[in-house]
């Protein structure tokens, strides 16, 4: 787990683990469903220009870019030995997706990009209460009225099997920032950062929690 401004929970939970992140997430969470559902959810287009908050390993990032190979894809991360992993499998797999080392709060860097999209995956479930609400709030300053938020994250986790088996989210990245995520906080949380039409449009059942996609739109209608 992380504490102070400027750490973060490392992808697994711990960095040593980083290495086995994409295996865990591809055995443990369904991921093709998820991440399937989430990519049809945000549609991308030639035209987009699309960031990925939390981008960890790019598989998000790297999925849309294949999707759409004409639009811009920006992945922002913290943690450096992520962002290498992401870049190197960009670069083998011939897509030019730009990737920079930054917060979530910080995702209002790209207010200059004309960002169409602001996307993100397994992110919130990490970040303390005070970072979920700045990143929001940074990922609404970016989007014009007609811009788009979607994000898939483990969410209110409504049954007692769904919370037996998100607790092994909480062994890895404890129970202070989880917990909020399972009581079912961020549609209300993107609601105060101002989105618009904020809805939770599908959840998914994993073997390790719900994990539930949201989308909402830039501003108020
Ligand atoms: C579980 S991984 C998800 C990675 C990727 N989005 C995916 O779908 O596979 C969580 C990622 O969030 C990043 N992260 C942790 N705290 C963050 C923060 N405050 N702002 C942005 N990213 C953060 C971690 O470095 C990690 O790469």
């Amino acid at each position: 787990m992380s504490s102070g401004a400027n750490s973060f929970t490392p992808a697994l939970g711990h960095a040593a683990l980083t290495p086995l992140y994409d295996s865990t997430i591809a055995l443990l969470t369904r991921e093709q469903r998820w991440r399937g559902a989430l990519l049809r959810q945000i549609s991308p287009r030639a035209r987009d220009v699309i960031v990925d908050v939390g981008c960890g390993t790019g598989a998000l990032a790297l999925m849309i870019k294949q999707t759409a190979p004409d639009a811009t894809v920006i992945g922002l991360d913290p943690d450096a030995g992520v962002l290498a992993r992401a870049a190197k499998r960009a670069q083998r797999a011939g897509l030019a997706i730009e990737f920079q080392q930054g917060f979530a709060r910080e995702t209002d860097r790209f207010a200059d990009r004309g960002v169409t999209k602001v996307v993100s995956s397994l992110v919130f479930h990490q970040v303390p209460m005070d970072e979920k609400r700045a990143a929001l709030a940074a990922m609404r300053a970016l989007l014009q009225p007609d811009g788009e938020a979607h994000i898939a994250d483990y969410g209110l986790q409504r049954t007692p099997l769904m919370r037996i088996l998100f607790g092994q989210v909480q062994m890895l990245d404890g129970k202070t920032n989880t917990t909020p995520n399972a009581e079912g906080i961020l549609p209300r949380l993107m609601a105060e950062a101002g989105f618009a039409d904020v809805s939770e449009a599908e959840v998914i059942a994993t073997p390790t929690g719900s994990i539930s996609l949201y989308r909402a739109n830039g501003a108020r209608s």
